[in-house]
């Protein structure tokens, strides 16, 4: 049976002081969430030292990160490398948000050197693709999608494979409370799992306007293994809610 993941990507929400608030309310709540769920949170890169210290290397919630630089030092001015997110405890790192590839450049190519560097760095990318409504209005999501996951893992290895993650987030379904059926949704995501070798046990989170009331659809889909969720993960209550209704 593949892995059941709830990751929460805070994006530039929250404060040191606001996340440490949330990881004491959060914490108690925990104990209803079914063990087969792991939890993720992914706190903006200022945030990550509190998150850490407030779960205090319990294991039940694990710490990620939103991107992070292919490079382990060097001259990258505000970047931040694998090396420096292991220090603090960081398991997961996002790579390859449609945010990043719309705001901040990312390309196929960048997605490429940062989820094989974070696997080197012994991080678990998140590897996140998807398409946008001109690109499922024009019929070629599939195609789309399987590109962008041909493109971020070529070359790993075997191993390698074996320790990713990957999201399909539709752009149109982001925060915009228009969620992708989940019928569809499993559809495109089988797509994906058998577009590269090694795909079949590795999970796939699906992402775009989850909430509570509609996790377990996707759960319940032979290929959707979890949520990456975005503004529900912000509520402690909201998110142990969502989290409990995964499995
Ligand atoms: P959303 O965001 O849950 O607010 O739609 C999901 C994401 O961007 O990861």
């Amino acid at each position: 049976m593949r892995r059941l993941i709830c990751a929460g990507n805070w994006k530039m929400h929250k404060t040191a002081r606001e996340a440490m608030g949330f990881v004491d309310a959060f914490l108690p709540l925990t104990g209803r969430i079914p063990d087969r769920v792991e939890v993720v949170l992914c706190p903006p890169f200022t945030a990550i030292a509190a998150v850490a210290r407030g779960l205090n290397n319990q294991t039940r919630v694990q710490l990620g990160a939103q991107d992070m630089h292919w490079e382990r030092s060097g001259a990258f001015t505000g970047a931040i490398s694998g090396p420096m997110l292991s220090d603090l405890g960081v398991k997961y790192v996002i790579v390859g948000h449609s945010e990043r590839r719309e705001y901040f450049g990312e390309t196929d190519e960048t997605v490429r050197l940062k989820t094989a560097a974070a696997l080197e760095d012994g991080l678990t990318p998140i590897v996140a693709v998807g398409e946008t409504l001109a690109t499922r209005e024009s019929g070629k999501t599939l195609e789309h999608v399987v590109a962008q996951t041909r493109a971020a893992l070529r070359g790993l290895s075997k191993d390698h494979i074996a320790r990713i993650v990957m999201a399909y987030e539709p752009v149109w379904a982001i925060g915009t409370g228009r969620n992708c059926d989940p019928v569809e949704a499993n559809a495109v995501m089988g797509g994906i799992r058998a577009s590269v070798e090694g795909l079949a046990d590795v999970p796939i989170l699906y992402g775009g306007s989850v909430k509570a009331e509609n996790i377990a659809e996707y759960t319940a889909q032979s290929d959707i293994d979890g949520g990456l969720v975005g503004g529900a993960s912000l509520d402690p209550a909201v998110f142990a809610a969502l989290c409990a209704a995964a499995s």
